[in-house]
């Protein structure tokens, strides 16, 4: 956590620059102004790297052309891998609930006023949070697998952020989180980012993937803009080569509510929520029926999405039946089916025991009990070079090295 001193001084190098580009830069384009102006508006769920420590640029860089990029070692570990290379034969680090990162409690409360209208109350904020890093500074640490949840805002205008009932910023839309990413992957062109887009339901009374949230999604995920940005496949996770500079979709959500030529023409891989299996240790999803008829068995997703311990009570129980699944599941990547694609949740929760298992209990332990992360160091540290697919965490980057352990393959 910052010290109250830094955190007034990032926002004192922002007001410099804010009032630096203010005074009009000759040189921008309105087209860098209206980007400029959008990356502010994302920034409650995106971030900037001002709120990444690690990653601390100067404050000269924060916007506008630089925005400070490239300082931590793992900015561009996909550089160095030869364009061949198959993307399920990757180690690819991502992030759960990557939308939380910055729900603490204030925030909550500030953004009880915009809930109002809905009377939804969420649980204290503790409870949704599993996030520290924003998305930028997580991008900057490496991590190419991000976990969002979008549902409406509460006046059903737009797609925003939501874990649960916890709206997790008013400001930030869907659309203008995209634009965070585009403009990363501007910057680093040789990576490429795996999104995961969920439909969160029990946000508000009544909320469901109506037509209109469908739709809404698809015009997105569709626009010019995303058609430059996000590789055109369908059904189809091939070659790190044939993405770099690209996102692909996983695509946990249907278009069910539209015609079908909507869900026959939006790219990505197709992770129907029917097929993906609540709270389970591990299932087969097949996303192409044509691909995974093959030797190789592409077109299968193995998935490990245990993230609610139901018969565990304390700490240590839940966090050992978490660690149980996830090593089954880790193994399974390492020595099996390699052209399938692997994903496997280290996040977990269990808020109804006492004492509740909060996300960062489960992540980071309590009380004597070593949480998932640093159990996971261990494991790790002993599959070295092994491929171990996906791996999407809560609180990734403590302790320290989890990043390294996945990169080094
Ligand atoms: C993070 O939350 C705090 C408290 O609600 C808020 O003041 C700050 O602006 C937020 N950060 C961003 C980048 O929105
Ligand atoms: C939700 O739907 C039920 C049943 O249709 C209705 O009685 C209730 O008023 C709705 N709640 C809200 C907040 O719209
Ligand atoms: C599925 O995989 C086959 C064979 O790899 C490919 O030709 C097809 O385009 C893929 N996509 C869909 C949606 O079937």
């Amino acid at each position: 956590m910052r010290s109250s001193f830094t955190h007034f001084l990032a926002h004192f190098a922002i007001v410099i620059v804010v009032v630096a580009s203010g005074g009009g830069d000759p040189g921008d384009t309105l087209g860098q102004l209206a980007l400029d102006k959008i990356l502010n508006d994302a920034r409650p769920i995106f971030g900037g790297l001002d709120e990444d420590p690690s990653t601390l640029a100067p404050a000269s860089t924060l916007y506008g052309h630089g925005h400070g990029y490239g300082y931590n070692k793992y900015a561009r570990w996909m550089a160095g891998l030869p364009d061949a290379i198959l993307l399920a034969h990757l180690n690819i680090p991502g992030t759960h609930d990557a939308a939380t990162w910055n729900y603490t409690q204030t925030t909550q409360d500030e953004l009880s006023k915009a809930m109002r209208c809905d009377g939804t109350t969420p649980r204290p904020a503790r409870v949704y949070r599993c996030q520290q890093r924003s998305i930028a500074g997580a991008l900057e640490a490496g991590i190419r697998f991000f976990d969002l949840r979008f549902a409406l805002d509460p006046f059903d205008a737009r797609l925003v952020f939501w874990h649960g009932p916890a709206l997790l910023s008013a400001a930030a839309g869907v659309e203008d989180v995209l634009f965070g990413f585009y403009d990363w992957l501007d910057h680093h062109p040789e990576e490429m980012v795996l999104l995961s887009f969920q439909y969160e339901k029990g946000t508000r009374a009544n909320a469901t993937s109506d037509a209109t949230v469908q739709r809404k999604l698809f015009d997105v995920l569709t626009s010019s803009v995303a058609a430059r940005y996000v590789d055109q496949g369908r059904g189809h996770l091939g070659t790190l080569g044939e993405v770099r500079g690209k996102i692909v979709l996983f695509r946990r959500f249907d278009l069910d509510m539209l015609p079908p030529e909507f869900e026959q023409s939006v790219p990505g891989l197709h992770m129907a929520p029917s097929k993906w299996i609540d709270n389970c240790r591990g299932f087969e999803l097949v996303y192409n029926d044509t691909a995974a008829a093959t030797g190789g068995r592409s077109g299968t997703a193995f998935i490990e999405d245990f993230y609610h311990p139901d018969d565990s009570t304390t700490i240590e129980e839940n966090i050992d039946a978490k660690f149980e699944a996830i090593k089954t599941h880790l193994q399974q990547a390492a020595t099996g089916d390699f052209d399938s694609l692997f994903v496997t949740f280290a996040s977990g929760t269990h808020i109804e025991v006492d004492p509740p298992v909060y996300p960062d209990v489960m992540a980071l332990g309590s009380g004597g009990a070593l949480g998932i992360n640093h159990r996971l160091l261990e494991l790790l540290g002993g599959m070295k070079g092994r491929r171990l697919g996906v791996v999407v965490m809560d609180f990734f980057e403590e302790p320290s090295g989890l990043i390294d352990l996945l990169l080094d393959f």
